[in-house]
């Protein structure tokens, strides 16, 4: 019998077999060369979405609002500044208001407990955009993104620069244990993923033929790593107070030309955007009168190198947000 996740909610990707997992990846890569032949599909006629977010987003907006309406769907944008949500009517009163209404919801928030009991309470599959924990349909996207370059997840090694805590290094780990790849956290010891989520990580990752490294030594991170990851330093929610410790605790796993050398011959190098790789931006033009840096977790150099596939991994959240939300709804 085929995969199936029809009627399922899509919340972190410890709720999925390694099989539907590579169910999705192989989805969002048909999606994808439907897209670029020009081929319609709006096989979700009928259908409506709503979208919900407590932080801002330009990737996940845009996928889910593109995605939904490529696949025939009508799609509301709400923010907590134009619905009661929040201020005058809770998530799990929104939940069931929006379950009555729409036939999928995307939550982008905080603690993941929140999506979870929206899921719960909506009665229709809640697909997570983020939350303070994890961030799911980064990972399809970003193993389509390996696949298209190696063709292959078995035996890969990844490691992850920075903040290693938190929800894309978290969703990394856990993605590449259940895809029996090598995942290795490269940071300090303050900034390293749950001993529990480890744990668990490791437990999937012994069935697959995956590993599980933490190390606080750059070399050890970057030497023969298939895949260079890394991510801003403080994520949406965290007190801008922290910038400072952060710098100092963080600016040794930049990603730099030295890391990349030292990384395998054919390695790429990962970014899930927005990137302070420049001082284009208000935040890094701000850090940078105040601490004297142009970047930050990856060098221009990097960023802009032929290495570097940020902007292939941007267009496959398009791809893959659409696969998750065909996959569940159909
Ligand atoms: N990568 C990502 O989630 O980007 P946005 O914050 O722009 O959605
Ligand atoms: N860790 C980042 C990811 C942004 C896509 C954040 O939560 O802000």
């Amino acid at each position: 019998m085929g995969v199936s996740i029809a009627g399922r909610s899509f919340l972190k990707l410890l709720d999925f077999s390694s099989d539907e997992i590579r169910y999705l990846i192989g989805l969002s890569a048909d999606f994808k060369r439907l897209k670029r032949s020009g081929v319609p599909h709006r096989w979700l006629e009928g259908k409506n979405i709503v979208l919900l977010f407590e932080k801002t987003s330009t990737r996940t907006r845009c996928s889910f609002e593109v995605g939904g309406m490529d696949l025939g769907m009508g799609v509301t944008y709400l923010d907590p500044g134009s619905s009661q949500m929040g201020m005058k009517e809770s998530i799990e009163d929104t939940a069931r208001v929006l379950g009555r209404i729409y036939d999928g919801i995307e939550y982008r928030g905080f603690d993941q407990a929140i999506v979870e009991e929206l899921a719960e309470k909506a009665g229709v599959p809640v697909w997570n955009g983020l939350t303070t924990q994890f961030h799911p349909t980064q990972m399809i996207a970003d193993m389509l993104t390996v696949r298209e370059r190696f063709g292959k997840f078995e035996g890969m090694k990844l490691t992850f620069f920075g903040d290693a805590r938190n929800n894309v290094a978290n969703s990394l780990m856990v993605v590449c244990a259940k895809l029996g790849m090598h995942f290795c956290a490269c940071g300090p010891k303050e900034n390293m993923p749950s001993e529990e989520l480890v744990s668990t990580c490791r437990s999937i990752a012994a069935k697959t033929g995956g590993s599980v490294t933490l190390t606080d030594s750059v070399s050890e991170g970057a030497q023969n790593a298939n895949v260079v990851y890394t991510d801003i330093w403080v994520s949406m929610g965290e007190p801008e107070e922290l910038w400072e410790e952060r710098i100092r605790l963080l600016s040794p796993y930049q990603v730099n030309a030295a890391v990349m050398e030292q990384a395998a011959e054919d390695a790429i190098f990962m970014h899930c955007l927005p990137s302070f790789h420049d001082t284009k931006t208000t935040i890094g033009t701000s850090i940078a009168q105040k601490y004297g840096i142009c970047e930050m977790e990856v060098t221009d150099e990097v960023f802009e190198s032929s290495r570097s596939v940020v902007f292939d991994e941007a267009e496959n959240r398009m791809h893959s947000i659409k696969a998750i939300m065909y996959a569940t709804l159909k």
